[in-house]
């Protein structure tokens, strides 16, 4: 069974209970953070951090753990949970008042929680054959920088995805092509490899950032540019990123191909580099 930890205690996962009077429960009143573990070792924590930092400041919860302690949590939360590969979830709510009101109550303690699931260890990229898109108006809010717990937007649309037997909704908003439901964009359109500026209009993943760094570190054309749908249809290769899924090479969006209906020579590379970023971060050689 496997181990969760909440508000300072490790329990199995089944025995973690919250209040249906916590604020996540009533109003989706908080935020979270997914990390990928690899061999053991969490992956870019202290990015994962501050994009916490930054969520919660966003929605004006204080942190109730420091860093190090956070740190200190989810180590020994990953050592109690089986497989060296994992994605650990963790989440603040603004916590439980003894009543339901919209406004935020004074003295009130933040619910933490953490737990941990198996992810699928290298993948063998020979093997991908990639994954089809369809598109979406962008109906979330308009602070979609903050990761906010509060995801029935991205739950809708991701169904719609999954209804119409594709793996993600890319989704648009006035004309342009932002991200996913739960996945950044990346286009490559003669050999550059193009995904949208950060702003409020979209989540700073941290694998999209790793992803930038990687191309300015081997020489990769890149350039951070607003995405118009044509361009969409019209690039060479599309990737989505994520934590739990990488790098996800797609190759048909709306029933059309993207580029050749194959996975890109530009995918292959940068997956190439992202699995031996994990290995080293496997080896402890990078965080
Ligand atoms: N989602 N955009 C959205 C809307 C997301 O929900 C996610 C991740 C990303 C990618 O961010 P990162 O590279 O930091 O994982 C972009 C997580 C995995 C989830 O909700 O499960």
């Amino acid at each position: 069974m496997p181990t969760a930890w909440l508000n300072g205690v490790f329990l199995p996962l089944e025995e973690a209970h919250v209040s249906v009077l916590d604020r996540g429960f009533l109003f989706g009143d908080g935020v979270y953070e997914v990390i990928p573990v690899y061999g053991g070792r969490l992956f870019r924590l202290a990015h994962h951090m501050k994009r916490l930092d930054n969520s919660l400041s966003g929605v004006r919860i204080t942190n109730p753990l420091t860093h190090e302690k956070w740190e200190a949590v989810l180590n020994e939360l990953v050592a109690r949970n089986e497989g060296s590969d994992q994605a650990v979830y963790l989440k603040v709510t603004r916590g439980a008042d003894k009543k339901r009101d919209h406004a935020f109550p004074d003295n009130i303690k933040p619910t933490a929680f953490a737990m941990s699931s198996p992810m699928p260890g290298a993948r063998d990229l020979s093997k991908e054959t990639g994954v089809t898109a369809i598109t979406l108006p962008d109906i979330r809010w308009k602070l979609c920088n903050i990761k906010a717990i509060t995801l029935l937007p991205n739950v809708m649309l991701r169904q719609q995805a999954v209804e119409a037997g594709s793996a993600e909704a890319i989704l648009i908003n006035a004309g342009y092509a932002i991200e996913g439901a739960a996945s950044n964009l990346f286009i490559v359109k003669n050999g550059i490899v193009i995904t949208p500026p950060n702003s409020s209009a979209l989540l700073p993943g941290i694998t999209r950032d790793l992803i930038l760094e990687l191309a300015a570190n081997n020489a990769i054309p890149f350039r951070e540019a607003d995405i118009h749908e044509d361009e969409l249809f019209d690039a060479d290769e599309v990737w989505l990123t994520s934590s739990t899924r990488e790098i996800s090479p797609v190759t048909s969006i709306d029933d059309k191909p993207v580029g050749t209906g194959s996975p890109g020579p530009l995918w292959q590379r940068m997956s190439v580099l992202y699995q031996d970023y994990a290995n080293a971060v496997r080896r402890g050689e990078a965080e």
